[in-house]
């Protein structure tokens, strides 16, 4: 079955440990970016994944040179169970996070294409030379957009078997029919807003729980 993340991007800390526990009975991962470390700080992600009990992954699209990469890797890596970073920083640069990865036994996620309309002007043109990268790396997970299913196809088909992760589905408009003819088991969207939003984020993320088990 394609599986759910939930993207916890609110600015309050109560809020999040009541999003992440009401919707864990349906999630099956947690994805943590900037939002919620910025307004709290790195440890949440600890205090998420104990009270959750979910596979937690930092979205900090970690994009710097590999010296850098490293240390926020490592910093990352202490609680999250995976990271996201750029690809488009080239090959030394995701190595760097790899190799931590590696030896803490944690996931490294790739950015190809970006969901949102702004990635055609320079992803786009690039993203399938950085599924071919990932591919290469042999990265862990690759995101790609369920706002472009085409897209989303074609970047599939050149990574194989490496799981995607895909962002797009809710808010941003994409289309959850067509993205799950192209998804496979092992392969997740991630839905933020359209769930923490929603005047009742557990219904909400059971919603899409059971469109998912429904296309089995
Ligand atoms: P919404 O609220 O739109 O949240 O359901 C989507 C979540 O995914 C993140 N996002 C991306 N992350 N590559 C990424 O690594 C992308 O192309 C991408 N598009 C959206 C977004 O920050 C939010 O957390």
């Amino acid at each position: 079955m394609v599986k759910l993340m939930l993207a916890l991007d609110v600015m309050d800390k109560d809020k999040a440990l009541k999003i992440a526990r009401e919707t864990s009975e349906y999630v099956d991962a947690i994805k943590i970016g900037y939002p919620l470390v910025l307004a709290t700080n790195l440890k949440i992600v600890k205090e998420i994944k104990e009270l959750s009990n979910k596979e937690v992954i930092c979205d900090f699209k970690v994009a710097d040179i590999p010296s850098t990469n490293e240390k926020i890797a490592k910093l990352t890596l202490q609680y999250a169970d995976g990271i996201i970073c750029h690809g488009f920083v080239g090959e030394d640069s995701i190595r760097a996070i790899q190799n931590v990865a590696k030896e803490n036994n944690k996931k490294v996620i790739m950015v190809t294409e970006m969901s949102h309309p702004g990635a055609v002007m320079f992803m786009q043109p690039i993203a399938n030379e950085l599924a071919k990268l990932a591919k290469k790396l042999g990265v862990d997970g690759v995101v790609a957009p369920s706002t472009r299913p085409e897209r989303l196809k074609e970047i599939k088909e050149i990574v194989g078997e490496i799981p995607i992760v895909s962002p797009g589905i809710g808010a941003q408009g994409g289309d959850l029919e067509k993205v799950l003819e192209i998804l496979s088991d092992n392969d997740y969207i991630i839905v933020g807003r359209s769930i923490y939003n929603s005047e009742n984020p557990k219904e909400s993320a059971k919603m899409y729980k059971e469109k998912l088990k429904n296309r089995e």
